[in-house]
């Protein structure tokens, strides 16, 4: 797998380190309030795990997949719901956790879902910000940070499945593209 990769664009520690701020401030943000975090499958369930645990104000979890991406590393543009959440959104705090920001469909599409349910806010904290490649006029109010237009691997990501569980986030050689 590390065989594969052309370079690191984000080890472990500075992982860990834009996750500790990302949770301060979450954690002051909604301090009395009641939060629920909407982790969208299956990009940012290692994103989620660790934020969660470094946020230190009571809060619920709950998981939404949609699809938007195939095999493929562009966006086909497709959008729909595989999985819904279990938990009633009335009233709630919303924040989407989402792995990276990309052309935006994706969140835009589920936010727009998650508003007409009528919840008390909801706002997104992505890990990763791609600004170049936006289609649709949406913004994260947490970003972990930006990363260049490049497709990215690790870390929750995975480019055909895979490469999901590397502890970092980097770029993949060239040549596995095209295989
Ligand atoms: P968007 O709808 O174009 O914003 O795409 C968002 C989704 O596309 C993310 O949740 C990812 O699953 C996937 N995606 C976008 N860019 C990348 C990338 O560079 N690597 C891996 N997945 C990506
Ligand atoms: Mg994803």
């Amino acid at each position: 797998m590390l065989s594969d990769m052309d370079k690191i664009l984000i080890g472990e520690e500075e992982l860990k380190e834009i996750i500790r701020g990302l949770g301060e401030r979450i954690s002051n943000d909604y301090k009395g309030k009641e939060l629920l975090l909407v982790s969208v499958l299956k990009g940012s369930v290692i994103f989620m795990a660790d934020l969660m645990r470094a946020i230190n104000i009571p809060c619920r979890i709950d998981f939404m997949s949609v699809s938007s991406y195939g095999a493929a590393s562009k966006s086909s543009g497709v959008v729909r719901i595989i999985k819904d959440l279990d938990n009633v959104v009335e009233g709630k705090h919303l924040l989407i956790v989402e792995d990276i920001l990309d052309s935006g469909k994706t969140l835009s599409y589920i936010r727009g879902i998650l508003k007409t349910r009528n919840p008390e806010s909801i706002r997104i904290c992505t890990l990763l910000d791609k600004p170049e490649r936006r289609e649709v006029d949406i913004n994260a109010d947490y970003v972990g940070t930006c990363v260049p237009n490049e497709f990215v691997v690790g870390y929750g990501l995975d480019y055909n499945e895979l490469y999901r569980n590397l502890p970092f986030v980097g770029v993949l050689k060239p040549e596995i593209y095209v295989k």
